[in-house]
């Protein structure tokens, strides 16, 4: 097979775009999707910093190289989870990565916010993952206020994106189908939030990442039991392989048809007033913003825990819970 653009050998083979290209111009095509989301979505304006929220994985690192490449003024934030044996081989890879290529990075470690992801798995009655979900979120707002960033961008690629709406679709979950999108606007006390990747399959993302020697953090999360929405991935490449182009499709046609149905509903229905939280300033409309409730359930239930009493002459684990640094 002979690339399309310059008709050397091919090495990446798209059927999704009916196409191959060679090193060289793959890179120039992934460019181009890149590109593509930013014009469209003004995802960045002239002058502004972009925080790239970086998990280690091959999305959040490719994202970052090709942002930096294309001029962007990028900065990482990785957050550590505090997970035994998985967090530390994130972090390192991150850090690595952003030494290679002379890129600033911050580190927020949630052992010492107390929200260590073991802890709130043992102490919060809820699915870890949506609770640690709603922690990154909060962290990734949070540093890019304080730090000042305009914009906020995220990995997620076209598979991640036709998934999650896949599964809102199948609820027909209004409120998340009239704001999901690859950018969602800056509001008072949130930065614009970006996924610049949206148009590039998982597939892509990861052949990006192998062509760029990236060395990715490919571990499962081990609470996470694989990857999400596993079963409508695989839905959905079976639908692309015998249709190829459905994903881009139900996409780009959500976008175009699908969110401004369910955006006039979500307007009419409205929400809550926000303002800072008490303790740590984010924007809420609960008085305290709900990752700090957390903190002080999981700092409440861990000094009431028999278990860490018992072990508490022995073991040093503490750290100020932010119940304590009040
Ligand atoms: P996931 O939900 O794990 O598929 O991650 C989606 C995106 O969230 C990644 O591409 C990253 O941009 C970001 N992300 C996930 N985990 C972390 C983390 N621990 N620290 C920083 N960013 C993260
Ligand atoms: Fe958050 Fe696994 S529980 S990444
Ligand atoms: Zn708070």
């Amino acid at each position: 097979m002979k690339c399309r653009r310059c008709k050397a050998p091919a090495e990446v083979a798209l059927p999704s775009h009916n196409t191959a290209f060679c090193r060289d111009c793959f890179a120039l095509f992934f460019s181009g999707q890149v590109e593509r989301a930013i014009r469209k979505h003004e995802m960045i304006a002239p002058g502004e910093r972009v925080l790239v929220a970086l998990s280690g994985g091959k999305d959040s690192l490719g994202l970052m190289l090709e942002l930096a490449r294309q001029g962007y003024d990028v900065a990482g934030l990785h957050v550590d989870l505090g997970i035994p044996g998985s967090s530390d081989a994130a972090r390192a890879k991150v850090q690595g990565f952003c030494d290679k290529h002379g890129l600033h990075l911050r580190v927020v470690e949630l052992a010492k916010e107390g929200l260590a992801i073991p802890d709130v798995k043992k102490y919060v009655k809820r699915p870890v993952c949506s609770a640690c979900g709603k922690i990154k979120r909060h962290w990734f707002n949070r540093v890019a206020l304080e730090d000042g960033y305009q914009v906020l961008a995220t990995g997620h690629n076209l598979d991640d994106e036709v998934a999650r709406l896949f599964a809102n679709t199948l609820r027909w979950d209004a409120g998340y189908l009239s704001d999901q999108g690859p950018c969602l606007p800056a509001e008072s006390g949130f930065a614009r939030k970006i996924k610049p990747l949206y148009r590039l399959s998982e597939f892509e993302t990861a052949c990006h990442a192998f062509l760029n020697g990236i060395d990715i953090h490919s571990a499962p999360c081990p609470y996470s039991g694989g990857a999400s929405f596993t079963h409508h991935k695989h839905l959905w490449a079976d639908l692309e392989y015998h249709s190829p182009g459905s994903k881009i499709a139900f996409y780009d046609g959500f976008l175009k048809r699908g969110r401004p149905a369910f955006a006039t509903q979500e307007r009419e229905s409205g929400g809550g007033e926000l303002a800072p939280c008490e303790r740590c300033g984010s924007p809420t409309s609960t008085g305290v913003c709900s990752v700090c409730r957390l903190a002080i359930t999981v700092a409440e239930r861990r000094a009431a825990d028999p278990e860490r009493q018992a072990g508490r002459a022995g073991i040093q684990t503490d750290q100020p819970s932010i119940l304590e640094k009040d």
